[in-house]
């Protein structure tokens, strides 16, 4: 079979990084950091995370775009991307693994209340806190992809009452599933701490507002690992500053990187982290690509493949 010739491009993602992984994994491939290198006409696979606008526009051949980052929101809403080239995003179990972990470490923060000790020690107080044990503790999953799942199955191997929403219903073992518009306000009225992990799309883009936090019930936790665009900042700091949520951990924000002086930094029922949930790691990336490619060859179905219409 002949090389496929590959070009990277990334305003965000770097070629010192990515160059030996993804050498090693295509060794028969030809691989281009610079686009400037080959005739666009003459590109079959580009290899990208948030690309300069416009800058798949020429690349009128390719027989495939493959996302490096696992979310594709700009990618889908980028009027220039060729229409007819498939489009796969990045699954990789290493960034599943480090999701689950991040996921889990903040649930059990929410649940065994450990800012509220932190602060008790701060004050010099003692105070025994009475938490319940996690199975009387109800965790929403808001998203059941390939990263609500992994994340619901570890909190249900940690005894957690697990709920999940999703597009389309589910079953899934000693998981209470919801589903649809219909499913939302029932699920949340339960979801005591609640994870997010959706996609921005079009439907989800500012879901979290006031009517949506209104559903939950009082002192609950949010989580946002996913996208800032799910929320609507205003709201939620309302939501904060009324004592109807009692914290809120978010690691993706409308504006990233958060910008000095932005009210979540020192919001008192705010944790802060630097959309680091789950990194992208080169190595375990590069594999999956050579596995796309292979399939790609092969004429067997991609994995990761994007329904653009749905935006995910
Ligand atoms: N913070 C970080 O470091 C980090 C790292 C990686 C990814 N992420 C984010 O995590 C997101 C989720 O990743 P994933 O791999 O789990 O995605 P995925 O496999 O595509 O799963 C998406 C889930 O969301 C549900 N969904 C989508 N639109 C919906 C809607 N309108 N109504 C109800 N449910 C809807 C889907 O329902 P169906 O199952 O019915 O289709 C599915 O369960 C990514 O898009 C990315 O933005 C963040």
């Amino acid at each position: 079979m002949s090389a496929f010739r590959i070009v990277f491009i990334s305003t965000a993602e770097t070629a010192d990084r990515w160059a030996q992984p993804l050498c090693e994994a295509l060794p028969g491939d030809e691989l281009h950091f610079d686009a400037g290198e080959v005739p666009a006409s003459e590109v079959d696979v580009v290899l990208t995370a948030a690309p300069p606008p416009g800058a798949l526009a020429s690349f009128k051949r390719l027989k495939l775009i493959q996302s490096i980052w696992m979310g594709v929101e700009t990618l889908v809403t980028d009027p220039t991307l060729p229409a007819e080239v498939p489009l796969a995003r990045m699954i990789d179990p290493s960034m599943t693994r480090a999701m689950v972990e991040s996921a889990a470490a903040h649930v059990l923060n929410a649940h065994l209340r450990l800012d509220d000790l932190a602060r008790q020690q701060r004050e010099e107080r003692w105070k025994i806190l009475r938490n319940p044990n996690a199975d009387a503790r109800t965790v929403g999953i808001l998203g059941m992809g390939e990263l609500g799942l992994a994340v619901a199955q570890t909190l249900r191997k940690l005894d957690f009452r697990v709920r999940g929403w999703s597009r389309g219903a589910k079953q899934i073992d000693g998981v209470e599933s919801f589903s649809g518009e219909e499913g939302l306000p029932p699920f949340l009225s339960g979801s005591e701490i609640l994870v997010v992990l959706l996609p921005q799309t079009e439907e989800t883009v500012g879901m979290i507002d006031a009517k949506f936090l209104a559903h939950l019930p009082g002192g609950a936790v949010l989580i946002n690992l996913a996208r800032g665009g799910l929320v609507r900042d205003a709201d939620l700091l309302a939501a904060l500053d009324g004592g109807r949520l009692r914290h809120a951990v978010l690691d993706v924000f409308n504006l990233e990187p958060l910008p000095p002086g932005d009210r979540y930094w020192h919001h008192p029922h705010v944790t802060v982290t630097p959309h680091m949930a789950a990194l992208t790691n080169p190595r375990t990336a590069a594999e999956f690509i050579a596995e796309n490619l292979r399939r790609l060859r092969a004429g067997e179905p991609l994995r990761g493949l994007v329904d653009r219409k749905r935006g995910y």
